[in-house]
């Protein structure tokens, strides 16, 4: 049986009945070899739009198409035994309408045979995720600070520290929350207010830079692997510096082949006798 037609897949319905219980363990991953190594110690990957910076060198996610998403997500799919998928709907494949949405959704459930898609937008995208969830689409929410939203934002900071920006969230909360959506991922919000939606809604939150209030947590696997080094948020715990290490083996191989240590004897073909 081929990884992607396993029947131990969590699904979006078993993601949302989490609500309240064990934290959900969620990551991004972008290729097969990551969503190998990660699937059986989380409950949910997402094929994240933060691969056009951490792939690509991008200096944000909006330039980041429906075509890189799908071809990530297939990758991603091959992968995968365990863990509930979830495909990022990039910039400008949703915010015109309901019905765009729908088709693009469709579109990366068809092609990639993932399990869900996750797009941005408080109040104002509610009516569209209850427009997908009712016609099939499994949608993860994103409140809070939203990446897609740099130019209008002015930049990536931490919310919810104005009275303003406090009811935004909380009107943003209660839209998407009640919207259809399995579960609301929240990212760079204060701790108090990450608590007070978490009890509010009737969907898990899973938080990235939102405390340990969130039902769940998600991390940008790049990030807490030391492997994207461009710049690291307050919020990320590094658990390793695969970075670095991939540098010294880099030099390590270039002396070895420089003063010809490599290719050895081992791995040298013969001719057999
Ligand atoms: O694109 C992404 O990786 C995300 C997570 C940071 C939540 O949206």
């Amino acid at each position: 049986m081929s990884a992607t037609s396993s029947p131990k897949r969590l699904t979006p319905p078993r993601i949302r009945a989490m609500k309240g219980g064990t934290p959900i363990v969620c990551l991004t991953a972008y290729t097969t070899p990551m969503a190998r190594l990660l699937d059986e110690h989380c409950d949910l990957l997402l094929v994240g739009d933060s691969l056009g910076m951490v792939l690509y060198g991008m200096e944000s996610t909006v330039a980041v198409t429906l075509d890189m998403m799908i071809a990530h997500g297939k990758a991603v799919m091959r992968g995968v035994a365990r863990s509930c998928v979830v495909v990022d709907m990039p910039f400008g494949s949703y915010q015109e309408s309901k019905e765009l949405a729908y088709r693009n959704a469709v579109r990366i459930l068809q092609e990639t045979g993932c399990d869900a898609v996750k797009l941005e937008g408080g109040e104002e995208m509610a009516e569209t995720i209850a427009f997908l969830t009712a016609r099939g689409i499994p949608v993860l929410g994103h409140i809070g600070l939203m990446p897609q939203q740099v130019h209008t934002a002015g930049g990536y900071r931490s919310v919810g520290h104005s009275d303003e920006e406090v009811t935004k969230i909380r009107r943003d909360a209660d839209a998407v929350g009640n919207s259809g959506a399995f579960a609301v991922v929240i990212e760079g919000t204060v701790e108090t207010l990450a608590r007070e939606v978490t009890m509010a809604i009737p969907v898990p939150t899973i938080g990235i830079g939102a405390s340990v209030a969130c039902d769940g947590q998600i991390l940008v696997s790049d990030d807490m692997l030391g492997l994207f080094n461009d710049f690291t948020p307050r919020f990320v715990k590094r658990y390793d510096e695969l970075g670095k290490k991939v540098a010294t083996s880099a030099e390590a191989y270039a002396g070895d082949v420089r003063s010809r240590v490599f290719p050895a004897d081992e791995h040298t073909f013969k001719r057999r006798s």
